[in-house]
């Protein structure tokens, strides 16, 4: 098969990005599944995960840690993803456990809502005690509550073009 989109999902926004990546892919050689659904391989990968604390789950740590020759882009959604430098870092974090003997083509970031219980615990910390850093996570958690959105899936196709124009892997 020419391509796999594997990806987690625990409240569905990764699954939103993942379906528009599947859908912009061309031709028929290609198919979706969950992480812990996974069989089959692929010559390209396009492997899809939730920001847990700051890097991808344990799940999709394996799935990459264990790709070899292979053509690897990644994609995540995040309560955070308004903000650029935190979505490098978090790419940069999981981009690592790709192994060398792969190519790596690149990564896209966006936000997702969060559970309301976070925002709901962020509040409770702000009575307890307020501060730039508190408002922020505040106003990111608000920010990401319409996501992933319509310009998310946009750019979700861009990347996958990208991808392909840039690197001819069709
Ligand atoms: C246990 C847990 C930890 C999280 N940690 C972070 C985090 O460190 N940074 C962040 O930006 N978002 C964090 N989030 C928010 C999720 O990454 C975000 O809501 C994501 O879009 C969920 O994707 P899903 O709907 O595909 O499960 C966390 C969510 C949960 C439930």
């Amino acid at each position: 098969m020419k391509y796999l989109v594997i990806y987690s999902s625990r409240t569905g926004n990764t699954e939103k990005i993942a379906m528009e990546i599947f859908e912009a892919l061309p031709g028929n050689s290609k198919d979706i599944q969950r992480v812990e659904e996974q069989s089959g391989e692929a010559d390209t990968y396009f492997v899809g995960f939730w920001n847990d604390k700051g890097i991808c789950g344990g799940e999709i740590m394996e799935f990459l840690e264990g790709l070899h020759g292979k053509q690897v882009a990644i994609f995540g959604t995040c309560g955070m993803g308004e903000d650029p430098e935190y979505c490098r870092q978090v790419s940069k974090r999981v981009e690592a456990l790709i192994p060398e003997d792969n190519r790596y083509l690149g990564s896209f970031l966006c936000s997702g809502k969060m559970v309301p219980q976070v925002l709901e615990r962020y509040r409770m910390m702000q009575r307890q005690k307020d501060s730039p850093r508190i408002r922020q996570m505040i106003q990111s958690c608000e920010e990401a509550m319409l996501h992933p959105d319509s310009r998310d899936l946009a750019n979700a196709r861009m990347f996958v073009e990208e991808i392909i124009g840039e690197t001819g892997v069709f």
